[in-house]
């Protein structure tokens, strides 16, 4: 006798899980992520992906990096911190730069990366907190001092913490000055398509100073240490690279030789997912749009909440605000003392660096006018 089966009714699908089970089963090409199930796992090499890194090359040098086949090299380290390390370690060594200078303010981590290099640290004045812009003569005053083949960091746009940049004649005062010191210079590069949402435009610096080193024979070389972690949203994932245009007395491959020797000792080889997310949009013509598209749709929004702050504080305080809104960037540089940030900490929970330093991310139509408000009580008293 055959199996006897109770006649049971077939659940309906759960609705919930359903949806999931359609979503995946949809083929639509915008689902950039679906596509990156096909990555694998296994170890990139010790310099990283050569498609990711000749995409990051043409991001930041445009038109210029053909003209890099020869004199460069390239590597993705672990995003721009590593790629800051990367480049203090192989510099120090090879370079032997008896000091190195660091804008007076910028972001915390260049003077602990080159102290641990082993590189003695200078400042040079970047900000005028008279003026609040940059303090062009106190700079040049200040790198005038500097010594063949010594180290000089530039950050390429949206000076981090200060939100100011130099303008392009002040950009050419400072190339001339490099030059004629003979000053190697690491562009750190961490808001490329963040200042102004023109990528191209945000890279100019960095075009400018290349095609000089390109130009004079006597020009030490210099670096560019890049991270897409704020302009990709890719923070976690570590997604950097290193472009070095190696010192003339060096060879190209020595040099490499020796970043992929630092690399294979300290982590061996950097990690894969961030990059092939990088490398799927930017090989994609309709991604790539698209996200040029967000970062104007970002930059423009952190414009119109700059000129939201301005307006409100003006109103709260009967001071001048205008600072707040030339500035460039995620940040502004309030000038508010370290006392004004605690108590705007501690009694109406508002969060900046006790440098004064505020995020204009953190800003949106909900919350910038309790922010200027928060901001004008501080500064009452
Ligand atoms: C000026 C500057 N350089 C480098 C970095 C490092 O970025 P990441 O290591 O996340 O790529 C940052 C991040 O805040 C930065 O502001």
């Amino acid at each position: 006798m055959g199996k006897q089966y109770l006649d049971l009714s077939i659940a309906p699908a759960d609705t919930a899980f359903g949806l999931m089970a359609e979503f995946d089963a949809d083929p639509h090409p915008s689902k950039a992520k679906e596509r990156l199930r096909e990555t694998t796992h296994e170890y990139l090499g010790i310099a990283g992906s050569p498609t990711f890194i000749n995409l990051a090359k043409d991001i930041v040098f445009g038109s210029v990096a053909s003209r890099l086949q020869d004199n460069s090299t390239s590597i993705q380290p672990v995003s721009g911190t590593g790629a800051n390390h990367l480049a203090a370690t192989f510099l120090a060594c090879h370079l032997r730069p008896s000091h190195v200078f660091i804008p007076a303010p910028t972001w915390i981590n260049h003077k602990s990366i080159w102290e641990m290099a082993g590189v003695s640290v200078a400042e040079y004045s970047y900000y005028s907190s008279v003026t609040k812009e940059v303090d062009i003569v106190g700079m040049l005053n200040a790198l005038d001092c500097a010594e063949p083949n010594d180290v000089v960091i530039l950050q390429a746009c949206a000076h981090n913490p200060t939100g100011v940049d130099l303008s392009k004649y002040q950009w050419m005062q400072v190339a001339d000055l490099d030059r004629r010191k003979k000053l190697f210079v690491v562009f750190d590069s961490a808001y490329q398509g963040f200042a102004t949402g023109d990528v191209d435009g945000d890279a100019w610096a960095v075009r400018q100073f290349t095609e000089d080193v390109l130009a004079f024979e006597t020009h030490p070389g210099l670096c560019v240490a890049q991270s897409f972690s704020k302009n990709f949203g890719l923070y976690s994932e570590r997604v950097g690279a290193l472009h070095l245009i190696v010192p003339r007395h060096l060879s190209v491959q020595g040099a490499r030789g020796e970043l992929m020797a630092i690399v294979r000792a300290e982590y061996s080889n950097p990690p894969r997912f961030g990059a092939s997310i990088v490398e799927t949009i930017l090989l994609d013509q309709d991604l790539r749009a698209q996200w040029e598209a967000d970062l104007d749709t970002m930059s423009s929004r952190i414009r119109r909440m700059r000129c939201e702050l301005r307006q409100r504080l003006e109103k709260e305080t009967q001071q001048d605000w205008a600072y707040v809104e030339t500035q460039i960037g995620m940040f502004s540089y309030t000038g508010l003392t370290c006392e004004q940030v605690s108590r705007l900490r501690n009694e109406f929970h508002v969060y900046l660096l006790p440098s004064g330093r505020l995020s204009l991310c953190g800003l949106n139509d909900g919350n910038v006018k309790y922010v200027a408000y928060a901001i004008g009580e501080v500064m009452k008293t």
